[in-house]
């Protein structure tokens, strides 16, 4: 295993050195109020796989909340804890966050049992995690600074590459753990162990999925849609037959692939023409996911995972619309027609990027997919010089007709059959008159 050398240079090589100097201060916190401290679960695991993982997770034996204020009493952060389940989140200046959790003292508190395993309590707060490469701590007390700790085996499945749960209930105990092993599964490039896999397939068979909530199953999901490339786990999704426990009429057939496949491709395309912009990927994700139900059955999938409001709307108001828009591009391919960049931009002047992508994953059409991307690219940041101060000072009373000046003038500036400001002047003249003058 490792030594606690070997752990500082990878955090020397590995982590920036404020947040080296934070841990360095976790460890002389707990010295002084005499908690071991812990870094825990992903944050470890990534270290130990040379990925950046900025998520810090703490584990304290002992008061976690005390830990935190003493922690903020030395450090320029906020501490917001949750006495309830005795946890406590460090919030700092920059926006970077701890998280502290309390390891369970029952195993010391046991009447007559003295604890006979060092580190008993962090042993058994890893000891209810979901797989063994999640079960590694390192300690940051004082002179325990860079210890590893790995009770279950995690050094070892690390290097197999393999993922194996802690014990045969595993699954049974937090379904959700299906996901999560088919998302480590692929993230990481690692493979199921035999009885692990054993496992996941009698829970998935037994119908355990359908005891997750709502609420979960849609986290779960939009978690792997987050991912930097999602699509081999949802293909092995559909493989492992989990598609049908969120929905029944939820299939992934050879057209469904090839529109993950191309929306993914739509995804990159955005971000590169994009990046600063923030993308919901996830919803177009799963508009692909749902692209084949009928629209009575959307409201039914989005009750069963409970889809936050504002997305269920985005469903309910533009997917149809969506829909309506691909029909419409597809027949002016079929008479050779192609539209105006006006047409275009009424068509699609009403979608989020999100469903703009949707869109352009579902043409299937070269021709067509350049007219979106074209909007997306260009027509839709067209605009013009006229607004509605100038219409006021040009004499036209306010009310509708500015709207509608407005969007003949974009229409026509669109069009390219007008550039410039006295275009547009002159324009407004012909067509609407001059107020001042009636
Ligand atoms: N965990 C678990 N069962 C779950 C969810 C989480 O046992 N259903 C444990 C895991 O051991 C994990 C830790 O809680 O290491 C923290 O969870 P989370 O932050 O979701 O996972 P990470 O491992 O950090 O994964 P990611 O890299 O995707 O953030």
């Amino acid at each position: 295993g490792l030594k606690a050398r070997q752990v500082e240079r990878l955090f020397r090589e590995l982590l920036s050195p404020e947040l080296q100097q934070i841990l360095k201060d976790c460890g002389a916190v707990g010295e002084a109020l005499d908690m071991p401290v812990y870094a825990v679960g992903g944050f470890v695991r990534d270290l130990l796989l040379r990925q950046e993982n900025l998520d810090v997770d703490l584990v304290v034996e002992g008061n976690g909340i005390a830990f935190a204020e003493e922690f903020a009493r030395r450090h320029p952060c906020r501490v917001r804890s949750h006495h309830k389940f005795g946890t406590a989140i460090l919030i700092f200046p920059d926006g970077g966050k701890i998280d502290i959790a309390s390891a369970r003292m029952e195993y010391y508190l046991e009447p007559g049992a003295l604890p006979t395993v060092e580190h008993s309590s962090i042993k058994l707060d890893l000891y209810r995690r979901d797989f063994t490469i999640n079960t590694l701590a390192i300690a940051l007390n004082g002179k325990r600074h860079g210890e590893l700790l790995d009770f279950f085996g995690g050094q070892r499945d690390l290097r197999e590459k393999v993922l194996r749960v802690l014990h045969n209930l595993s699954f049974v105990e937090d379904p959700t753990r299906v996901f999560r092993a088919i998302r480590f599964e692929q993230r990481l490039g690692f493979h199921l162990g035999a009885h692990t896999e054993s496992l996941l397939k009698s829970a998935i068979q037994m119908g355990f999925m359908s005891r997750v909530s709502g609420a979960r199953l849609f986290n779960e999901l939009t978690i792997i849609f987050k991912e930097a490339n999602p699509l081999p786990a949802v293909f092995r999704l559909a493989e492992l037959g989990l598609l049908p426990c969120i929905h029944s009429a939820l299939t992934l057939g050879e057209r469904k692939r090839r529109l993950f496949e191309a929306a993914s491709q739509a995804v990159l395309w955005y971000e590169f023409q994009h990046p600063k912009k923030v993308l919901q990927r996830w919803e177009v994700y799963f508009l692909c996911l749902i692209s084949d139900l009928d629209y009575r059955a959307v409201p039914t999938i989005a009750r069963r995972l409970d889809v936050p409001a504002r997305f269920r709307e985005l469903l309910r108001a533009q997917r149809g619309q969506a829909h309506r828009v691909i029909r419409q591009l597809a027949r002016r391919l079929g008479r050779d027609q192609e539209p105006r960049p006006s047409e275009l931009h009424r068509m699609l002047s009403g979608f989020s990027d999100e469903v703009l992508l949707y869109i352009l994953a579902r043409l299937s059409d070269e021709r067509a997919r350049q007219w979106v991307a074209h909007y997306i690219t260009h027509l839709r940041h067209t605009s013009i010089h006229l607004d509605g101060h100038a219409l006021k000072e040009m004499g036209f009373p306010p009310g509708p007709l500015y709207k509608k000046i407005l969007s003949l003038l974009l229409a026509e500036r669109l069009d390219g059959r007008i550039h410039s400001l006295e275009d547009e002047i002159a324009l407004v003249q012909r067509r609407f008159g001059r107020p001042g003058a009636r």
